[in-house]
């Protein structure tokens, strides 16, 4: 996947507002075919990244560049080959499924017999001729998906499409976007800030906190080898830390609560950790060698949902 050149790419990507970064110095290669979860708490940058990829706001800072192009024929190039949906997908209210994407169908030059062909495929035929103000949370994210594909593009950017859905729905649209990419080949870029619902579907995730992608991860890899750490209950977790600090390598330590400590490392005998802890004094009535799930790694680097 690696030595293809990316379809898109991010270069010292940024977007400041007044004095604040929203989005800062991001660096993002999508390759084609692979679904990239793009993962972030409530004000990561998600939406701006997006908004800049599709020229909706100038970035500060960086380039864009998509399938290997730069900005000149970009526009030309973002119409014809992105379909987006971006926060909630707005519509005309007042007008069926079947009108509101005709407009669109007009506006790309596409083939109107694409329109019932999409919302079969989105499973909304039977819905195509209400008007949409009284469809449901879950009808007009999927009405959204069935316009980002009316034109039949090569990328597909999605900015939280399970927003509001409940797990059924949100397992229908993850249905539809491996569906998309086994029969269409198409590369998508998906946000949200569930971790589950992106750990379910995405190749790869790149984790985006405080307008900065802070870590990447392939989830083949992560299930593999996911980080290792060492789970103790101790009297003392600081000043375990401390002395387990002047013997072993320690890449970052974690204190859970006032007796748990995680101890983040390459520990080939766990049990020698336990036995210095032991001979050291302390009283250790829990120990653990556990792997990290995407769960509470997204976590430890994030610092978690709440700000
Ligand atoms: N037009 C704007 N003017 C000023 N600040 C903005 C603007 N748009 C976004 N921001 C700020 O930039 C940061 C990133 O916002 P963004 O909408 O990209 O986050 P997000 O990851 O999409 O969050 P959410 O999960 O809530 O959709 C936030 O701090 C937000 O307040
Ligand atoms: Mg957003």
């Amino acid at each position: 996947m690696k030595s293809e050149l990316p379809i898109l790419k991010l270069t010292n990507l940024g977007k400041k507002y007044a004095n604040h970064w929203a989005v800062r110095n991001l660096n993002l290669n999508l390759y084609q075919g692979e679904i990239y979860g793009f993962l972030g708490r409530n004000g990561a940058g998600k939406t701006t990244t997006i908004r800049m990829i599709m020229d909706l706001i100038k970035p500060t800072t960086g380039t864009i560049q998509l399938f290997g192009q730069t900005d000149i024929v970009r526009k030309e190039m973002r119409l014809r080959q992105i379909g987006a949906t971006i926060e909630y997908p707005g519509f005309y209210p007042n007008l069926t499924a079947r009108e509101n994407l005709y407009y669109n169908a007009k506006m790309f030059e596409v083939d109107v017999a694409r329109i019932d062909e999409t919302l079969e495929f989105m499973g909304l035929q039977k819905a195509a001729n209400r008007v949409v103000k009284g469809y449901s949370l879950g009808m007009k994210q999927r009405l959204g998906l069935a316009r980002a594909l009316l034109h039949q593009p090569k990328l597909l950017i999605l900015d939280e499409p399970t927003n509001g859905l409940d797990p059924s729905g949100i397992k229908e649209i993850r249905e539809l976007i491996q569906q998309l990419r086994t029969e269409f080949h198409i590369t998508v870029l998906v946000s949200s800030h569930i971790l589950s619902e992106i750990e379910q579907l995405a190749d790869r995730v790149g984790m985006i906190h405080q307008g900065m992608l802070t870590k990447e991860i392939v989830l083949a890899d992560l299930q593999q080898h996911g980080k290792q750490y060492i789970e103790i209950k101790v009297n003392n977790p600081q000043s375990a830390i401390q002395t387990l600090a002047h013997s072993y390598r320690l890449h970052d330590t974690k204190i859970i609560d006032e007796q748990t400590v995680h101890l983040f490392g390459t520990f080939h005998q766990p049990a020698e950790i336990n036995r210095h802890l032991h001979q050291a004094g302390f009283d250790v009535s829990h120990f653990t060698l556990r792997r990290e799930s995407l769960e509470d790694h997204f976590l430890r680097i994030t610092g978690g949902f709440e700000s």
